[in-house]
This record gives C-alpha cells, sequence and structure tokens, in this order.
C-alpha cells in the first residue's frame, strides 16, 4: 500500500513542467517523433493541431532544427506558426493543402502587413505523416531557422530548447492564390491566437535517425 501510493505521488511529481505550459505531449506512432501538442481553436468546437519536436540533448545556446506537424480539418485555407509568438519579426510557417499533398511556404514581416518570403528557414517536408484524405489534411516537416532568428528586440535569439516557449498561429479560411506555389500570395488571417509550447517535454534523443526514417517527399 505505502509503495504504491509513494510511487504514485513520485509519478505526479516528475511530471510537474517547471512552467505551466499550453502544450501536452503527443507521441505520433506513424513518423516515432513525440511532440509539445496544442490544440488552436479557429470556431467554436474546431481545432488545428499544431505540433513541435526538437532534437535532445541540444548543446546550449547552439541552433537546432525542429521538426513540426500540423493536421488540419479540409475546411481550413490556410494555417500557420509564428516561432516568435507574434507575426512580426518571427520565422513564419505557412501550410495549405494542394490536392493530395500540403504546400510549406517560409515568410518573414517586419510589420501587420503581407509578410515576404525568408530564405533563412529552410523546410524538408516528409514523405510519411504529409496525406489528405476527406476530413483532413496533415503536414510533417523539418525546419532549419525556425528556432533561431532576428526577433521582436532586433537581436538574435534562440528558442531555449528545454524552455516553455511563446509560439503563435494564424488561420484562414481562404486558400492561397496558387496552392503549388510556395511563394504563393495569400489572404489575411481569420483567427490569430498564442499559445506556449513545452519544449522540455518534445525532446527526441533519435531526432535526426527520425528526420532520416519519415524521408523527403517528392511533391
Ligand atoms: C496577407 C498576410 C497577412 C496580413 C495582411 C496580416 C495582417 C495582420 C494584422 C493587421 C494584424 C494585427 C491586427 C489583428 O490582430 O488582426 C496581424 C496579427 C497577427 N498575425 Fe498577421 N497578417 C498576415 C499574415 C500572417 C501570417 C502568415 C502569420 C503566421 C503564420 C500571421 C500571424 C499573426 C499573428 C500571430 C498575429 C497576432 C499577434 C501579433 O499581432 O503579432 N500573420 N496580422
Ligand atoms: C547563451 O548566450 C547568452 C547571450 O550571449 C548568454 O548570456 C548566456 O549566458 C549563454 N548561455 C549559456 C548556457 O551558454
Ligand atoms: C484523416 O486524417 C486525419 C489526420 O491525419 C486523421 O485524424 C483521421 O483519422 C483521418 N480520417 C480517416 C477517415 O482516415
Amino acid at each position: 500500500m505505502r509503495w504504491s501510493i509513494g510511487v504514485v505521488w513520485a509519478a505526479a511529481l516528475m511530471s510537474i513542467p517547471t512552467e505551466a505550459a499550453d502544450s501536452s505531449t503527443y507521441f505520433d506512432a506513424e513518423t516515432g517523433f513525440t511532440f509539445a501538442q496544442f490544440n488552436g481553436l479557429f470556431q467554436i468546437g474546431k481545432g488545428i493541431l499544431y505540433r513541435v519536436a526538437v532534437p535532445s540533448p541540444v548543446p546550449a545556446n547552439a541552433s537546432y532544427d525542429v521538426v513540426f506537424q500540423i493536421v488540419a480539418p479540409i475546411a481550413v485555407g490556410w494555417t500557420g506558426l509564428a516561432w516568435g509568438g507574434g507575426m512580426v519579426r518571427s520565422p513564419l510557417t505557412v501550410t495549405w493543402q494542394n490536392g493530395q499533398t500540403v504546400t510549406i511556404g517560409s515568410r518573414y514581416a517586419t510589420g501587420h502587413s503581407m509578410p515576404s518570403v525568408y530564405p533563412n528557414a529552410v523546410y524538408t517536408k516528409f514523405k510519411t505523416g504529409t496525406k489528405v484524405n476527406s476530413t483532413h489534411w496533415q503536414v510533417t516537416a523539418k525546419c532549419s531557422g525556425c528556432s533561431t532568428f532576428i526577433g521582436s528586440t532586433n537581436s538574435q535569439v534562440t528558442l531555449p530548447p528545454k524552455g516553455v516557449n511563446r509560439l503563435a498561429f494564424a488561420e484562414s479560411n481562404s486558400k492561397p492564390a496558387t496552392p503549388s506555389s510556395s511563394t504563393s500570395t495569400f489572404n489575411v488571417h481569420d483567427v490569430t491566437n498564442s499559445f506556449t509550447a513545452d519544449f522540455a517535454s518534445a525532446g527526441n534523443t533519435e531526432f535526426a535517425a527520425l528526420v532520416a526514417k519519415n524521408g523527403e517527399a517528392t511533391n
């Protein structure tokens, strides 16, 4: 009796994060990544799942790649992540359905207007974990350049790989002008919100092996 109470208590203590985050931990059996997951509501009762995975360990102050996964209801026109927690001076990952696959666009804005194409974040879309069915589209990709960037204070920021980081998402109900093109124009979002993601809960010791295993999408 005393033993089992002690185990439950110890387990509860270990699962308390250093700061409360809006994310929960999600293991994706298909790709093998462990993610910090957030369900971003864009309508009453309708959400988009945003998932972030990081390598573990990451050397102190080193830049590092992230893997993200987005699962969006088919009605979503485009959706994206702002890695700095707001639209301005933050790598913007923009994603939308393109037939049976998903396009990823890289953007960066210095004001609240149509963001520019951003070459400093480079994406590798995975073959496994990127798909479309009758109800949802889903994309899984690696980003090099999403976790280190020139931030809102105009100096270089690296998101702490063991920290609770404030990210933001945006959602639009309308589709981009040219869905096949990663540099397509698109209309402004209908919904934005920020959330905190516990990167410490999203560490993957087999990060590089999982990136290799999931393969690069050819479409
Ligand atoms: C046509 C492109 C875009 C236009 C014209 C635009 C415009 C704006 C404007 C005017 C605001 C401030 C007022 C408001 O909240 O409505 C805003 C906020 C915001 N936008 Fe955009 N946006 C665009 C694209 C994007 C993209 C691609 C993302 C992310 C992937 C994004 C993320 C956000 C977020 C998170 C906020 C709220 C926090 C903040 O003000 O930084 N936006 N946007
Ligand atoms: C990381 O870099 C910042 C700014 O250069 C410095 O203040 C901090 O001490 C560094 N942290 C570690 C763990 O090296
Ligand atoms: C469609 O895809 C979504 C996201 O990948 C998944 O959650 C859902 O179960 C799929 N639906 C069907 C009918 O396979």
